[in-house]
């Protein structure tokens, strides 16, 4: 998709291009630092990991990361790490959610999902492993004046757990087949999907020793993206093509998943996730037109089309 400079509600002109890109970059070396090379052994999970890993995922959450600890003034240094780690739980959230167990995708992130390549056992074990990859990776986190690394690691246990992701997961599965309401509905994307979004905001804000005033603007601005995220995720399942996304198209339908556009029609999905965003923008007042990253990447997310 093409991104354009952006002038977003601070009035400046951003260039959301150039920060994915060199953010991206930078996670992805990052990554490569902290995850076992492909010779280590077992050289099959390595490998595994790996796969999935570098399929070529947007980086959102990393993005958002790095975005939130720039409004807060911090470092990308002091980021990074928390970057690589929520993006080590989302891959492996990606590959159990693929597996047939689940919603029994065969692609992601254009590529052969890991359970097709490595059979399921491996891409169980894989996700696993990414899991817990993030909790070392998060434990290396240098203290701040007011945030010490047990609550980074409990922030980030919280919205992987059965309470935040697992539990959307859980509410997901069971919702198969099923005439669920919006308010059903919601409740499965603030934790699958915004839960994990949200953490990814508030750990930037962590690692840049916010305020709590801040932390709030960084939670509430990234619950709404976040639910708008999965909103344009459905549409998208809806109105793209498999090549394009990277992924099965129409398989929600399919599965019979419970979805925006199944329970309120394209058009109105279109619009909710529009006033997500504009909420999205509005908790962004605190920072005084000092967020314009995250104003950026909010409209990028809206405006996406993959
Ligand atoms: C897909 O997430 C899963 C959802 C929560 C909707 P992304 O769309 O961020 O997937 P990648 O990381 O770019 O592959
Ligand atoms: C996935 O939601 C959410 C998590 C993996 C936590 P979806 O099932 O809608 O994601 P896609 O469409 O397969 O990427
Ligand atoms: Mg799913
Ligand atoms: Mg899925
Ligand atoms: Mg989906």
């Amino acid at each position: 998709m093409k991104r354009a400079k952006n002038t977003i509600s601070t009035g400046a002109s951003f260039d959301l291009n150039q920060f994915l890109a060199e953010r991206t970059e930078a996670v992805n070396r990052a990554l490569n630092r902290y995850l076992p090379a492909v010779q280590v052994k077992p050289a099959t999970i390595h490998k595994a990991m790996r796969y999935s890993l570098f399929a070529g995922g947007k980086r959102m959450r990393p993005a958002l990361c790095l975005a939130a600890a720039e409004a807060c003034g911090g470092t990308d240094e002091a980021a990074i790490p928390l970057a690589c780690a929520v993006e080590c739980i989302h891959t492996y959230s990606l590959i159990h959610d693929d597996l047939p167990a689940m919603d029994n995708d065969d692609y992601r992130r254009g590529k052969l999902t890991s359970h097709k390549v490595f059979g399921e056992g491996i891409a169980v074990l894989a996700g696993d492993a990414l899991l817990t990859q993030a909790f070392e990776i998060a434990a290396g986190f240098k203290p701040t004046a007011r945030y010490a690394t047990a609550q980074i690691i409990q922030e980030i246990a919280v919205a992987a757990g059965s309470k935040q992701l697992i539990a959307g997961q859980v509410a997901d599965l069971e919702g198969e087949g099923k005439k669920l309401n919006t308010a059903q509905l919601r409740f499965i994307h603030e934790r699958k999907t915004s839960a994990l979004l949200g953490c990814s905001a508030r750990l930037g804000g962590m690692s840049a020793n916010c305020t709590p005033a801040q932390l709030q603007a960084l939670t509430d601005f990234g619950y709404h993206v976040g639910l708008a995220f999965q909103v344009i995720d459905d549409i998208l399942d809806v109105t793209q093509s498999t090549e394009k996304l990277g992924k099965t198209a129409g398989k929600d339908l399919t599965a019979q998943k419970a979805t925006y556009p199944a329970i309120v029609g394209l058009e109105k999905s279109r619009a909710i996730a529009k006033q997500l965003t504009a909420k999205a923008f509005e908790s962004l007042k605190p920072f005084h037109g000092k967020a314009v990253a995250l104003a950026a990447l909010a409209d990028f997310l809206l405006k996406r089309d993959c």
